[in-house]
C-alpha cells in the first residue's frame, strides 16, 4: 500500500507522524524502578525443585508440562500431564518431593492419532483441579481430545464415583484457556467447548436442581475469542475475568479489552420464548488499567488475577496487565474495588445504534425494568421467584446489551506498579496484604516471561507518603533442571504463595521451583543494608543480625520500610554503598504519588518547547512545498526527458529524495536536546492499538504460532498460549 501513495503523502505522513511523536514528550510516563536487590542465577541455583518423574519416557521427552496449582492447607496439588502430584508443604522446604501422585492416561491414543493429529496433543494435560468439597477434588483432563472428569479423594487421590463428560468443563487441547469453580454445589466453567475453538461458553453445570445454562453461542456480543483467566465466587455472583476482542472498538482493527463478567448464582435461565436455558444475568464491563496523563496509555491485556483480598479495608482484586500483543512490551498491575465493578454494573450499558456508528450509552428510558442483570428477588427485582418469570423485553434486551458503558477504573486511577523498558512482559500475580510484623504491607510477588519473579512493596493507599518499591529482581529459572532436551521455555506459569513455611513457589512448563519470601541473612550483621532493603520480611535483631521475620514477632526489632535514611550511619563493607545507591534511585524515581514542583515547571518548559518546534515546523514544511513544488517542476520536466531517452523509470527523481533527506536531518537536530525524554516518553504513550487489520494475533505468545492456519481466520486458535510454546502446532484433520 505504502508504494501507490504519492512522495507528497509520504513526506505529509512523515511530517504529522514527527508533529505526534513530538507533542507525546509533554507527558511524563513512569520511569521503571530499580531493583534494591538483584538474586542471579548463580544464587537461585540452590533452591529446591521439582521436574515429575524422571524415570518416566514421556517426561523425559516432553518435561513435566505444568498445567495448574492448588494449595489447600498444608497441601500442595500440582496438576501436569498425565498426572495429579500431592506435596506436603511441612516438609517441603527439606525435600520438595510429592508424598503422593496420581496417574491418568488417556486409552483413547490410539483413536487421537488415527484423526490425525500430533501425537504430542494424545495425552491427558490436566486443565482442571479444583477443590469440589473439603474431602473431594475435581478433576478433568483433555483426554486426547476427548475431555473427561473425575473426583478424586483429597488425601490419598483415590477415585470416587464415576467418570462425566468434559466437554464445556474443559478444553480440547492443552494450550486452549479455561477457568473453573464449585460455588454452591454448581460447577462453573469458562472454555472452549469444541476442537477448533469456535464456540467459547462461560456455562454452569452439576449441580442439583438448578438448570444448565450457558452463553449464547457464536454471539460476539457476549463473548469474542476470549482468553479466560480467573472466577470468583462473590456474594450473590460469579464473577469471570477475561480479556477477549474489543467488539465496542472498531476503528483501528482487532483490540484486545480486558473484562470483567457477571452471573447470578440463582438464574435459572429465561423464558420458554428468551433465553430459555441461557444466562439472563449476564454482564460483561471493560477494565480499565492506564496511565493518565495527557492522553492516555493502556495495558489492555489481563494475564493473571489475585482472588477478592482486602485493600484497604475494602474488598479488591488486584491484576498483571500487559499492552497489546504486537505494540511496545510493557505490563501494569492495577487494582480493583468490587465496589467499584458493582457500580459499573449499575451504570449504564453500551449499545450501536447501527451496524457502523460508533458506541454509545442506551439512554436511561430505554431500560426496561427491572433492570437487566439484576438477581431474581432481590432488590428491584425482589418479586420475582425466578429468572424464568422476567418479562420479555428484560430478558431481549440483556441479550441484546451484556455489556456496560463505562469501564471499571482501577485503584487511585493509575497502575501501582509499571514495567516499560524491559522486553520481557508480567505472566502471573500473587499478593500478601498481610506481610510485615503488624501484617498490614501488602507485597506482590510477580512472575514474568524471562523465568524472574520481581518483588514489589506496594503503595495502594492514595495518602502514602511513599510510592511502590522493586524490593528483589530475582533469575528464577534454572536451565540445568527446567530445560527438556536443551530447550529453555522461561515463561512464569503459575505462582502459589506458602507463607506458614515463608515459601514461594514458581512453575514453569518443565519444573516448579520453591524459594524463600526473602533473605535476610545475606545481611548478615551490617544494619544498614539490612534497614535499607524495605524488606517487611527482613528485621534487624537488638542481637546484631539480620533475619527472616518470623510469624508472631511484634518486638524487639528493627525495620525503615519507609525508608529514613538519615538514622543509620553505621557503615558495613565497600559493597554497602552500591546497595545505597540503588536504592537512593529507587526512591527518587518512585512515580505519580506526588509530583515534585521542578517536575511541574519542566512540563511547562516542555510544552513551550513543542509549540516552538511546531512553529518551526510549520515553516518549513511550508518551505518544503514551496521549494519542492519548483525543484519538482524543474525536476520532473529533465526526468522525463531523461525518461524519455533512456526508456527507464522516473521513479528516483530528485525532489522528495532530497526533501526526506533534509527533514530527517532536521529531525535529528532537533531530536538532539530532548532525546532521552522523547525516546523514554513519547514511545510508551503511541497508543497500542494502531496495529493494520488481521495483524493482532492478541494470545500468541510466540512465533511458532505464527503462519497457523485454519482456513477460517476467524476461528484462530489464538487462545493457544503457554505451555505448548515449543511445540509444533497441531492443525485438524481435513
Ligand atoms: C523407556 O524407554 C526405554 C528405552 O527406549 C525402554 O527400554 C523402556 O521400556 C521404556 N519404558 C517405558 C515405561 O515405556
Ligand atoms: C505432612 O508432614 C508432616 C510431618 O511429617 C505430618 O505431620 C503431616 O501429617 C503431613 N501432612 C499431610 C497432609 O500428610
Ligand atoms: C480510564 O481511567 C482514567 C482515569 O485514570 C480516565 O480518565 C479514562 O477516561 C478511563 N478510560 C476509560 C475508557 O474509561
Ligand atoms: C488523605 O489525606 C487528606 C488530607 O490529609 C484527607 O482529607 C483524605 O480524606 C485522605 N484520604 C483518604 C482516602 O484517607
Amino acid at each position: 500500500m505504502a508504494d501507490r501513495l504519492s512522495p507528497w503523502k509520504r513526506l505529509l505522513l512523515l511530517m504529522a507522524s514527527f508533529f505526534l511523536s513530538e507533542s507525546t514528550s509533554t507527558t511524563r510516563f513512569p520511569k521503571d524502578l530499580e531493583a534494591i536487590n538483584v538474586v542471579s542465577s548463580e544464587q537461585s541455583f540452590q533452591y529446591p525443585s521439582f521436574q515429575g518423574l524422571l524415570q518416566d519416557n514421556d517426561t523425559l521427552r516432553l518435561g513435566l508440562d505444568f498445567q495448574r496449582m492448588l494449595r489447600i492447607n498444608h497441601v500442595l496439588y500440582i496438576a501436569a500431564r498425565d498426572h495429579v502430584f500431592a506435596v506436603n508443604l511441612t516438609v517441603a522446604s527439606e525435600h520438595f518431593i510429592p508424598q503422593l501422585k496420581l496417574t491418568w492416561k488417556s486409552k483413547d491414543v490410539s483413536k487421537c492419532t488415527v484423526r490425525g493429529k500430533n501425537s504430542d496433543e494424545c495425552y491427558n494435560y490436566v486443565k482442571v483441579l479444583v477443590p469440589r468439597n473439603d474431602e473431594t477434588l475435581f478433576a478433568c483432563g483433555t483426554n486426547a481430545f476427548n475431555p473427561t472428569c473425575r473426583n478424586y479423594r483429597m488425601t490419598s487421590l483415590e477415585q470416587v464415583g464415576e467418570e462425566v463428560v468434559g466437554q464445556a468443563r474443559c478444553p480440547f487441547e492443552s494450550g486452549q484457556s479455561n477457568v473453573g469453580l464449585f460455588a454452591g454445589g454448581d460447577f462453573y466453567s469458562a472454555t472452549m467447548t469444541d476442537f477448533l475453538a469456535s464456540d467459547a461458553v462461560i456455562y454452569r453445570s452439576l449441580g442439583d436442581g438448578r438448570p444448565v445454562l450457558r452463553t449464547v453461542k457464536y454471539d460476539s456480543k457476549w463473548l469474542r475469542e476470549p482468553h479466560f483467566l480467573h472466577a470468583i465466587d462473590y456474594g450473590n455472583y460469579v464473577y469471570f475475568f477475561l480479556s477477549e476482542i474489543a467488539v465496542e472498538y472498531t476503528t483501528l482493527g482487532k483490540v484486545v479489552f480486558s473484562r470483567v463478567a457477571r452471573v447470578c448464582k440463582n438464574d435459572n435461565g429465561g423464558s420458554p420464548r428468551v433465553l430459555d436455558r441461557y444466562w439472563t444475568s449476564f454482564l460483561k464491563a471493560r477494565l480499565n488499567c492506564s496511565v493518565p496523563g495527557d492522553s492516555f496509555f493502556y495495558f489492555d491485556i489481563l494475564q493473571s488475577l489475585t482472588n477478592v483480598l482486602q485493600i484497604n479495608q475494602r474488598p479488591a482484586v488486584v491484576g498483571a496487565f500487559t499492552t497489546q500483543a504486537n505494540s511496545i512490551p510493557g505490563s501494569a498491575v492495577c487494582a480493583f474495588y468490587m465496589d467499584d465493578i458493582e457500580k459499573v454494573f449499575n451504570g449504564k450499558f453500551k449499545e450501536q445504534r447501527t451496524g457502523d456508528s460508533s458506541w454509545t450509552p442506551v439512554p436511561d428510558e430505554q431500560v426496561p425494568r427491572p433492570r437487566p442483570g439484576t438477581c431474581a428477588g432481590d432488590g428491584p427485582a425482589s418479586e420475582y421467584k425466578s429468572s424464568t418469570q422476567f418479562p420479555d423485553e428484560v430478558l431481549t434486551f440483556i441479550k441484546s446489551y451484556p455489556l456496560m458503558d463505562e469501564a471499571v477504573p482501577s485503584i487511585n486511577g493509575r497502575p501501582c506498579f509499571t514495567r516499560t523498558s524491559s522486553r520481557s512482559k508480567l505472566t502471573q500475580i500473587v499478593v500478601d496484604v498481610s506481610a510485615g510484623p503488624y501484617k498490614d504491607r501488602t507485597v506482590m510477588f510477580l512472575g514474568s516471561d524471562d523465568g524472574r519473579v520481581l518483588k514489589v512493596l506496594a503503595s495502594m493507599h492514595p495518602n502514602d507518603s511513599f510510592g511502590s518499591r522493586l524490593l528483589e529482581d530475582s533469575d528464577v529459572y534454572n536451565p540445568t533442571k527446567c530445560n527438556v532436551q536443551g530447550q529453555e521455555d522461561r515463561r512464569v506459569l503459575g505462582l502459589e504463595l506458602d507463607k506458614d513455611h515463608h515459601a514461594l513457589f514458581v512453575a514453569f512448563s518443565s519444573c516448579v521451583i520453591r524459594m524463600p519470601l526473602s533473605r535476610c541473612s545475606q545481611h548478615g550483621a551490617c544494619k544498614r543494608t539490612c534497614l535499607a532493603s524495605r524488606d517487611p520480611y527482613c528485621i534487624w535483631l537488638r542481637t546484631g543480625s539480620c533475619a527472616n521475620m518470623a510469624p508472631g514477632f511484634k518486638a524487639g526489632f528493627e525495620q525503615d520500610i519507609e525508608g529514613d535514611h538519615s538514622l543509620h550511619t553505621d557503615s558495613c563493607h565497600a559493597d554497602v554503598l552500591a546497595t545505597m545507591q540503588n536504592q537512593d534511585s529507587a526512591a527518587d524515581s518512585s512515580y505519580g504519588v506526588r509530583r515534585l514542583p521542578d517536575m511541574d515547571q519542566r512540563a511547562a518548559a516542555n510544552v513551550h518547547y513543542t509549540l516552538l518546534v511546531a512553529c518551526v515546523l510549520v515553516a518549513f514544511f511550508l518551505g518544503a512545498i514551496l521549494s519542492g513544488f519548483l525543484v519538482s517542476c524543474y525536476c520532473s520536466r529533465s526526468a522525463a526527458q531523461r525518461a524519455g531517452r533512456l526508456g527507464k523509470d522516473p521513479e528516483a527523481s530528485l525532489p522528495h529524495a532530497l526533501s526526506l533527506r533534509s527533514l530527517a536531518k532536521l529531525s535529528g537536530l532537533l531530536d538532539s536536546q530532548p532525546k532521552e525524554d522523547k525516546l523514554d516518553m513519547s514511545t510508551p504513550k503511541m497508543y497500542s492499538s494502531f496495529i493494520p487489520n488481521g495483524q493482532a494475533e492478541p494470545h500468541l505468545q510466540s512465533p511458532a504460532h505464527q503462519g497457523l492456519s485454519l482456513g477460517d481466520p476467524e476461528l484462530s486458535l489464538s487462545q493457544l498460549s503457554a505451555s505448548h510454546l515449543l511445540r509444533p502446532e497441531i492443525l485438524p484433520s481435513p
